[in-house]
């Protein structure tokens, strides 16, 4: 194999692993354009193909709107592109394999268009292994950089140009939270809002906290500024994004939480609040009474259970049993009856046995979630679980899979029948891709609706008549 010493910029999992001490500075400054590369992009396009999660979405609307500082101007064809990134996911197998499929396909493009950068940035450049494998079989590959430096995009983008060789450049361990950054927000109506980056909770299966970096809160007040800001530019739905939200604040030396950011959230009077992810382990019954009091706050919770058998949450790292989550559920959905909640679950982790599959199932019997994410376990190299033995065979887990899918299917039909014949409140966002006689949007409970309305409310939330329930969409009327 190649010496690729020379790419001391490369990514370590062992540096990502490393939780220091030092204060995490928040920084107004860390972008900048350098004067030569402000209109260097007049005339061309730039394509931004994301993947995975929430914090990827919000990452590519900061890479986008970088890009249009430079003067590139946005396409959905790829062919047209003279700058193509790829923000890739690393959270399970399949989704590396989706993306190394895609740089597939951009080695033939950039042979017939050698001017195309074509960078790779997101969770996967984090990653040893991936790093190596692109050095190795795919040198076409014009720049990588990581999660944690995309302030630098411009400063790379010039690098990438004038250099022959491919830029590198990937920061392992990070401390900062940057604030002064551009962005093209993807939606008119709902935004994303970062509250807190990174990961501190390490459960045995899981990348991000090696991908992301130690958590870092955003201050209340930059936080709070955003949301108004979007309030006043006619926005109605605001998502709070972090890896687990709940631990909003642990990083301040005062007392202000996740409770309190979301109650002052709410006090800005935008009309819908969600949020997204919270960690049972530290759901507060404080979060619990501000979502109950705040009618902005919507009632919808994604609890990610992930197994319903306390040995296999012990393996897993997660620091509750099954009974503290059962508690935690049903605690909530005492103080908010009508709440929507919904889950992630994990099948086949290794040495998950029959039986400790069936509390999963019967767990789930109990909680009769609105949705539920379902995998079958990925090892993700440099974590502890993916030292475990695995010996569960493949098909075992498919058939946990299938087994567990059916009563998601079951109980999501059951759940969405609580709507028949009731009028519902609709964030109106745009015409259905599939019919474009039917509006679309998303109810408080964060329930798919397709219905008969009027084209004028796009953007406005409207009352809607539900007439027919399906298992992944309910269908309606407008009334007036
Ligand atoms: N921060 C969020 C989850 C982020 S990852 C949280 O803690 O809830 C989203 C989901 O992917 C996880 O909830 C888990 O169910 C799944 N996941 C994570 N790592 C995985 C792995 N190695 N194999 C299979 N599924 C995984
Ligand atoms: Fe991964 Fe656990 Fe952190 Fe969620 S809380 S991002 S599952 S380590
Ligand atoms: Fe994937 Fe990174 Fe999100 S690994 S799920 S994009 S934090």
């Amino acid at each position: 194999m190649k010496d690729y010493s020379k790419y001391f910029n490369g990514p370590s999992l062992k540096d990502a692993k490393h939780r220091g001490k030092d204060a995490i500075h928040h920084i107004e400054d860390a972008y900048e354009v350098p004067t030569d590369m402000i209109g260097i992009g007049k005339g061309q396009k730039y394509f931004i193909q994301t993947y995975g999660c929430q914090a990827n979405e919000r990452d590519s609307e900061t890479l986008a709107g970088i890009l249009e500082t430079m003067g590139y101007a946005p396409t959905d064809e790829i062919k047209d592109a003279q700058v193509v990134l790829l923000n890739t996911c690393a959270i399970r197998e399949n989704a590396e394999e989706k993306v190394f499929g895609k740089v597939g396909y951009l080695k033939k493009l950039k042979r017939t268009n050698p001017n195309i950068i074509f960078g790779i940035c997101g969770c996967m450049a984090q990653e040893e292994v991936v790093v190596n494998k692109i050095l190795e079989k795919h040198p076409q590959v014009d720049l990588i950089f990581g999660t944690h430096n995309i302030h630098r995009l411009p400063i790379l983008l010039k690098q990438a140009m004038l250099e022959k060789e491919m830029v590198l450049e990937v920061w392992s361990k990070e401390g900062d939270v940057i604030e002064n950054l551009p962005s093209h927000r993807a939606h008119p109506y709902k935004a994303w809002v970062n509250i807190m980056y990174g990961c501190n909770k390490f459960c045995t299966y899981c990348i991000v906290p090696y991908t992301r970096g130690k958590e870092r809160s955003r201050l209340k007040e930059e936080i709070l500024k955003e949301v108004q800001e979007l309030k006043d530019n006619g926005y109605q739905e605001i998502t709070l994004l972090g890896q687990n939200v709940n631990s909003y604040g642990k990083d301040f030396d005062n007392d202000y939480n996740f409770a309190s950011l979301l109650e002052d959230v709410a006090k800005t009077g935008i009309a819908r609040i969600r949020f997204t992810t919270s960690h049972p382990w530290d759901f507060s019954e404080d979060m619990i009474d501000i979502i109950a009091k705040y009618d902005n706050i919507m009632p919808a919770i994604h609890l990610p259970v992930q197994s319903g058998n306390s040995d296999v949450l012990k393996t897993m790292g997660r620091r509750y049993t099954r009974e503290q989550y059962l508690t935690l559920f049903d605690k909530i959905k005492e103080k908010i009856p009508d709440c929507t909640i919904t889950t992630d679950i994990i099948v086949g982790f290794p040495g998950e046995t029959d039986e400790q599959f069936e509390d999963t199932l019967s767990l789930y019997q109990h909680c009769e979630y609105d949705l539920a994410y379902t995998f079958i376990y990925s090892p993700r190299e440099g974590t502890p679980a993916a030292k475990m033995k695995d010996d569960i065979d493949i098909h075992t887990k498919e058939q946990r899979l299938y087994r567990l899918n059916e009563v998601v299917n079951e109980k999501a039909l059951k759940q969405n029948k609580r709507f028949e014949n009731e009028v519902v409140e609709v964030l109106v966002e745009g015409t259905s891709k599939k019919d474009d006689s039917m509006l679309t949007g998303y109810t408080k409970h964060q329930k798919l609706i397709n219905f008969k309305g009027n084209p004028a409310h796009v953007g406005q939330i409207v009352k809607v008549k539900v007439t027919e329930v399906k298992t992944w969409a309910l269908k309606g009327e407008e009334i007036e």
